[in-house]
């Protein structure tokens, strides 16, 4: 397994801004460096969801992420929504991975349509142009045909859709455990190695 040296996690106003930030967590922890971007949207709802004060200014929140997280002072790296200038907005500059989590029906909806209004949406751009490992972890309930379709367009152009949908299996034992789920799930697909939860097999019989 090759742990991937940079990867951008977005977070945008959907339920369920744990698992990204629990992500980020992760990432740091096995010394990749994290590119965040956080929607104005994901900002109300980690206000809601969580007792994080985020502070909203790039410099700020980027420090009190890596204090949080114990992270190496330029491990984790946060741009603007509006910061054009950005490695993420280029394919010359963008890691190799993108992970939106969790990715809100209307995120969902500009990147199947290219829409590209703001830095989240232009990294998704960006990783799906060039081919890259886009993983979307969507969370709404019930999905309509526009969301359905619109995760159907995605997956056709590489996207891998991953929806905030924990398994039971583990037999989890708080709401940490199901963020767990989720999150080790992406780790495995990014090939960053994780000890959160055993693959299928290991200890499922
Ligand atoms: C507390 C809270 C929870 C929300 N949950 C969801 C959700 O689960 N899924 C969703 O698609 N939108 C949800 N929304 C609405 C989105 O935040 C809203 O559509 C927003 O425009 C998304 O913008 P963004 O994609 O730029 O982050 C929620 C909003 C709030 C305040």
């Amino acid at each position: 397994m090759t742990t991937p040296r940079r990867v951008t996690v977005a977070l945008t106003g959907a339920s369920g801004v744990q698992y990204g930030l629990r992500l980020i967590e992760c990432l740091v922890a096995a010394e990749v460096e994290v590119s965040v971007l956080i929607s104005k949207a994901a900002h109300v709802v980690i206000a809601t969801e969580t007792s994080f004060k985020l502070p909203a200014a790039p410099a700020k929140l980027a420090a009190e992420l890596v204090e949080r997280f114990a992270a190496a002072p330029e491990q984790i790296k946060v741009y603007g929504k509006e910061d054009w200038f950005a490695p993420v907005a280029s394919g010359s500059g963008a890691p190799a991975a993108m992970v939106i989590c969790p990715c809100s029906g209307g995120t969902l909806s500009a990147l199947a349509t290219g829409a590209s209004n703001n830095l989240i949406e232009r990294a998704g751009d960006v990783a799906l142009k060039e081919r890259r490992q886009l993983i979307i972890v969507p969370r709404e309930t019930p999905l309509h045909a526009v969301h359905l379709e619109h995760m159907l367009t995605l997956t056709r152009m590489g996207a891998v859709i991953m929806p905030a949908a924990p398994g039971f299996y583990h037999q989890p034992q708080s709401v940490a455990d199901l963020v767990d789920f989720i999150v080790a799930r992406i780790l495995d697909q990014l090939g960053v190695e994780q000890s959160l939860i055993a693959s299928w097999g290991a200890n499922t019989r």
